[in-house]
């Protein structure tokens, strides 16, 4: 009999305890195909509203519908076995009550089968945060930058330069850490403001263009891997994968507008 090898996601309680420990890894995934690539290096995996841009070819992410996260959030769980999947509630789907919110989330969670749910926003959402983790919904809170907002900010900036906006945004961190987020993105924050916050905030804090004293790092997959060629200044292009990616369909269109493809070892040949 051959031994059946269970391999057990991350739990969300398990990441919030990871405060302080070893650097978590999260990386983005929209589908089984990358969460296959991305599930054995990461703890967690998050169905990011981003998809709305880097799979859909929207300017922002105001476009991603709850239709869409559960398509792409039901994807990566089918291609990942351990890591937390975690699916963004996108623009709309999750503001007006928390009400409203609950039932984003217990749709998302029920037919994807991911374990969390992220949303954007900090004081404003403390109340459905603690409304969604006292009825068993783990959410990932996101502070600072917040896409969802970019017309209200008036573009993609980084956010906490002057005294206001620096204590703004610890004020949002500390009351989406209090109303139960057992993890806190900070998104576009100037490095000190992700230093302190970190420093007094008791669940992990995952920094995207924030700092390395973050307690996990997060970035979108396509970028990191070079598939996009304008990225935010804070990705570092750990491949160049749009070049390889380029340089193999030109090969492709040349070897057939050239009649050599396919060759005699990409036919079958009748059986005699
Ligand atoms: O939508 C997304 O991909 C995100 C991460 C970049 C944090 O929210």
């Amino acid at each position: 009999m051959s031994a059946e090898i269970c391999l057990k996601r991350r739990t969300a309680p398990e990441i919030a305890a990871a405060k302080g420990g070893a650097p978590l890894v999260a990386l983005t995934a929209y589908s089984a195909l990358t969460a296959r690539l991305v599930d054995p290096h990461a703890d967690i995996i998050l169905v990011g509203d981003s998809v709305a841009m880097v799979e859909h070819g929207l300017e922002t992410t105001l476009g991603a519908t709850l239709e869409m996260m559960i398509l792409h959030g039901a994807s990566a769980v089918r291609g990942s076995s351990r890591a937390l999947v975690t699916v963004d509630l996108p623009f709309g789907s999750y503001e007006a009550s928390p009400q409203t919110a609950f039932a984003s989330a217990a749709r998302v969670m029920a037919e994807t089968g991911c374990s969390a749910v992220k949303l954007e926003g900090g004081r404003r959402m403390a109340p459905t945060i603690a409304f969604l983790a006292a009825r068993g919904i783990p959410v990932m809170a996101h502070v600072g930058l917040t896409p969802q907002a970019v017309m209200a900010l008036g573009g993609f900036r980084s956010q906490g330069h002057d005294e206001a906006a620096f204590s703004s945004i610890a004020a949002d961190a500390a009351a989406v850490e209090e109303a139960g987020a057992f993890a806190v993105v900070l998104e576009g924050v100037v490095e000190p403001l992700a230093v302190a916050i970190t420093a007094r905030c008791k669940v992990p804090t995952i920094g995207i263009g924030a700092s390395s004293a973050c307690d996990g790092q997060i970035l979108v997959l396509e970028d990191m891997l070079g598939f996009n060629e304008r990225v935010p200044r804070f990705v570092r292009k750990f491949g160049a994968l749009g070049e390889a990616a380029d340089r193999a369909v030109a090969d492709y269109a040349g070897a057939v507008r050239s009649r050599a493809f396919p060759g005699p070892e990409h036919v079958y040949r009748r059986k005699p």
